[in-house]
């Protein structure tokens, strides 16, 4: 069983790991570059925590002091040495990410796997850089992470059958189950649904439609539960972006070319969900 779990970055995904672990009571060290996020994040994990029971009764209902006893927030990446596995959460950059792994591999014990939760970068490009390519497995969590069931896993190039096996039992800890893939770039999920997030919003710039009227034929006629720009405001439309970039960068295919009303978006702060506002607006 694993007992301690580090994450690092603590944005979207990174606050959803950890109101998922503290909801399984596992203890959790966040790691984020600056103070004023960990605020910002301990805040939310709370509220989510709270009430997380109504609307799902499996859940616990938790005080506040049994939540902080499990989660320690820190600016340190030195503080996960200890962590048995290793959930990675900064943005999906490798200038940011590259760095990250070559540390985590000094400081880590030899053991220590690490779970890459990225959207699009290839599990084996991560594990290259380390001194333990067989112990890196993708993660490929989804949003809001406490409740979805079931998660993309994907196995790098040099990924072992007992780090396949270890993932699979820190999952089962948080009644997730695994689809397992192989690496290449984007995976499944998201060579896939980048295409038509991006083509959404092509439409929205071509003047064809309105998000509204987009999503509405994606939920009304094709019975999806979000349509294609409300799911790209809840990743976050900077995520989004990065990774059509990464799409773009490894297959050369315009396919992927990222829309400009995206990249206007978010130079504007236009993000999503998280910033307040993207194709819609939310009550921050
Ligand atoms: N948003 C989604 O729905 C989603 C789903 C699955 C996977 N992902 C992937 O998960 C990763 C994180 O995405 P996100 O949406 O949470 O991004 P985000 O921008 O919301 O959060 C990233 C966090 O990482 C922090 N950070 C930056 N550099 C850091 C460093 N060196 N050390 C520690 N923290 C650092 C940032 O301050 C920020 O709080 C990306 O690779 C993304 O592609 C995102």
């Amino acid at each position: 069983m694993f007992q301690r779990i580090g994450i690092i970055g603590a944005g979207t995904m990174g606050i959803g790991m950890a109101v998922d672990l503290v909801l399984h009571g596992l203890e959790t060290v966040l790691v984020d570059v600056e103070e004023k996020h960990l605020q910002r994040a301990t805040a939310e994990i709370l509220q989510t925590v709270r009430f997380a029971p109504m609307l799902n009764n499996k859940y616990p209902r938790m005080a506040e002091d049994d939540v902080r006893s499990l989660l320690h927030t820190t600016t340190q990446l030195q503080d996960v040495e200890d962590c048995d596995y290793i959930v990675e959460n900064v943005p999906e950059n490798w200038s940011i990410k590259e760095p990250v792994y070559l540390r985590l591999d000094e400081i880590c014990s030899e053991e220590t796997i690490f779970g890459v939760n990225t959207s699009c970068i290839s599990i084996t490009k991560v594990g290259g850089i380390t001194n333990r390519p067989d112990r890196v497995i993708g993660m490929h969590f989804m949003n809001p992470v406490y409740m979805k069931p079931s998660i993309e896993v994907i196995r790098g190039y040099f990924t072992s059958d007992e780090t396949v096996t270890r993932a699979e039992s820190f999952l089962a800890q948080l009644d997730k189950d695994a689809i397992i893939v192989k690496d290449q770039t984007g995976f499944v999920s998201n060579r896939i649904s980048h295409l038509y997030m991006n083509e959404a919003a092509w439409v929205v710039m071509d003047g064809v439609a309105n998000p509204k009227q987009v999503d509405d034929l994606f939920k009304k006629c094709f019975g999806h539960k979000m349509g294609p720009l409300e799911t790209a405001d809840l990743i976050g439309l900077d995520t989004v972006m990065h990774s059509l970039h990464v799409l773009f960068e490894e297959y050369q295919d315009t396919k992927f070319r990222c829309c400009p009303l995206l990249k206007k978006m978010v130079h504007a702060g236009e993000c999503g969900r998280k910033s307040g506002k993207g194709f819609y607006t939310y009550a921050k």
